[in-house]
């Protein structure tokens, strides 16, 4: 029988030293809250009513960034410490009666954690049979952590952790920090955990102090290193945390060109943790993939373009500077350069969307070819139809949206503004610069412009007349 185990979120905390508004818990790494992160990582390894999030400053928001996976939700509502935070967790387990015999505490501000890493610190923890068990790490610069102390070097034992405010001078130089990530035997945890106290530099109940309180009361203590130091690397300030998010974010472009995908400098570009692309598809210089887009393969993604929350199909060309939103991009498509795609877009296979087009909720079916300086919104364009340069859609009447629906085969001359809401019929022509305010049946021709007259030599009468004149 394998233990119980039980994952506690450490998320009540404000962090004050990144001086913003918004707890710290919520800021973003590749384009998701630190918390998500975490609690994605902890699923992994537990189910959702396993997993506590310990929530306290701005809960409501703490809480509506992961509520979705179903974890568990705690309140502390005075923060007075980490130690504190697990106080808070076993009062809650009494309460409901609940008992686990192991707890692995993660920390909500250490996003690049891996299931995997999880996975040996569990079974190292079981293997030395400790009451305690630390994920350590050695990083270039350990300032701000708490160390851990040894019992001796290269010993498994560990004495206590330090806060760098509590450091004496010869432990100033100890290199290896507390990541802040532990796993415990409940009962011993649960024993001894009223005897923290709140003499230190914070006032408050440090988590830290249960290795010390364990080791003196004889029970194994050790420690383990994470197997790369930046993988537990925590977030207290902005600089911080921009850089979890570069190292993210070369880990994601390093895992996509491992699958296939060529990425030129990809240091310049942007590609949030969900972000799907297919092998053989090309991402230029300075691209931004963003949110759940997904690509397909054989894509070409040229500079300067944003994608937001999309789907491409396979074979589809964003020329550069496209910024492209909540949207769809079917088999062979080309969009751009400068093509605006608002939120529900849908451009069939083999379409058209050039330079200078703004679409929103606009369904392009197949082969549609909208080449040059459009708006194209609430409107629904058959295949094959050809949208002439300049059409404007006026989907607004300046209190309400209307529709403009357009056949297949449809020719739109240029400069056209067609009045919504308005049907134009398969097969249709509708002459340049018409004023369309009226449906145009399938297979005829609309013109809704003055006709033009031509005045014979009228220029050379006003030179004669203005020669009179002077
Ligand atoms: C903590 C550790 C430190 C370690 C570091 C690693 C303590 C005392 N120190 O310091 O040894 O090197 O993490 O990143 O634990 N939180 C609560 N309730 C509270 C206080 C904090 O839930 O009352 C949460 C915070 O939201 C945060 C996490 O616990 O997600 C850690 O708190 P933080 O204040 O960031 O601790 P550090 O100073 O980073
Ligand atoms: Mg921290």
């Amino acid at each position: 029988m394998g233990q119980r185990l039980a994952i506690a979120v450490l998320a009540a905390g404000k962090g004050t030293r990144l001086k913003s508004a918004r707890a710290k818990v919520l800021h973003q790494i590749g384009g998701k809250a630190l918390l998500r992160h975490v609690v994605d990582t902890a699923l992994q390894v537990a189910q959702p009513r396993d997993i506590f999030v310990i929530v306290g400053h701005q809960a409501g928001a703490v809480q509506d960034a992961v509520r979705d996976t179903g974890v568990q939700f705690l309140h502390q509502r005075e923060q007075h410490g980490t130690g504190h935070a697990v106080q808070v967790l076993r009062h809650a387990w009494d309460e409901q009666k609940l008992n686990y015999d192991e707890l692995l505490v993660l920390s909500g501000d250490v996003p690049l954690l891996q299931a995997g890493t999880i996975e040996s610190l569990k079974s190292f923890h079981q293997q030395q049979n400790a009451a305690m068990t630390v994920l350590t790490a050695v990083p270039e610069d350990p300032a701000g952590y708490g160390r851990v102390i040894r019992k001796s070097e290269g010993s498994p034992e560990v004495l206590a952790i330090v806060e760098q405010k509590a450091l004496t001078p010869e432990q100033l130089s100890a290199r290896e920090i507390n990541s802040g990530i532990y796993c415990f035997k409940t009962a011993p945890l649960f024993a001894h955990l009223n005897e923290l106290r709140t003499d230190n530099a914070h006032g408050e109940y440090y988590l830290t102090d249960m290795a010390a309180l364990l080791a003196a009361a004889g029970e194994r203590v050790v420690a383990i290193a994470a197997p790369r130091p930046d993988e537990v690397l925590g977030a207290n300030t902005i600089a911080e945390m921009m850089q979890l998010d570069a190292t993210m974010r070369m880990d994601k472009a390093k895992a996509l060109m491992a699958a296939g995908v060529t990425i030129f400098a990809p240091e310049t570009c942007v590609i949030d943790a969900e972000v799907e692309v297919a092998a053989d598809t090309i991402i230029e210089p300075f691209v931004q993939l963003r949110g759940k887009t997904v690509i397909g393969s054989g894509c070409r993604i040229r500079s300067y373009s944003v994608v937001q929350d999309s789907v491409l199909a396979g074979d589809v060309l964003i020329r550069n500077s496209c910024v492209i939103e909540e949207s769809s991009i079917a088999q062979g498509a080309r969009i751009g350069p400068f093509a605006h795609l608002r939120p529900k877009s849908r451009i069939g296979e083999n379409a058209h969307v050039g330079n200078f087009v703004e679409t929103k909720a606009a369904t392009l079916h197949a082969g549609v070819k909208a080449g040059h300086l459009s708006y194209l919104g609430d409107a629904e364009i058959g295949a094959g139809t050809n949208i002439g340069a300049g059409t404007i859609t006026c989907n607004y009447d300046g209190s309400g949206k209307h529709k403009t629906t357009i056949g297949e085969g449809v020719f739109i001359g240029s400069d056209s503004a067609l009045v919504a809401p308005v049907t134009i019929g398969d097969g249709a022509y509708v002459a340049a610069g018409s004023v369309i305010t009226e449906d145009v049946p399938a297979d005829s021709l609309a013109l809704g412009r003055a006709r033009q007259t031509n005045k014979e030599g009228w220029a050379k009468q006003r030179e004669a007349k203005s020669g009179q004149n002077s």
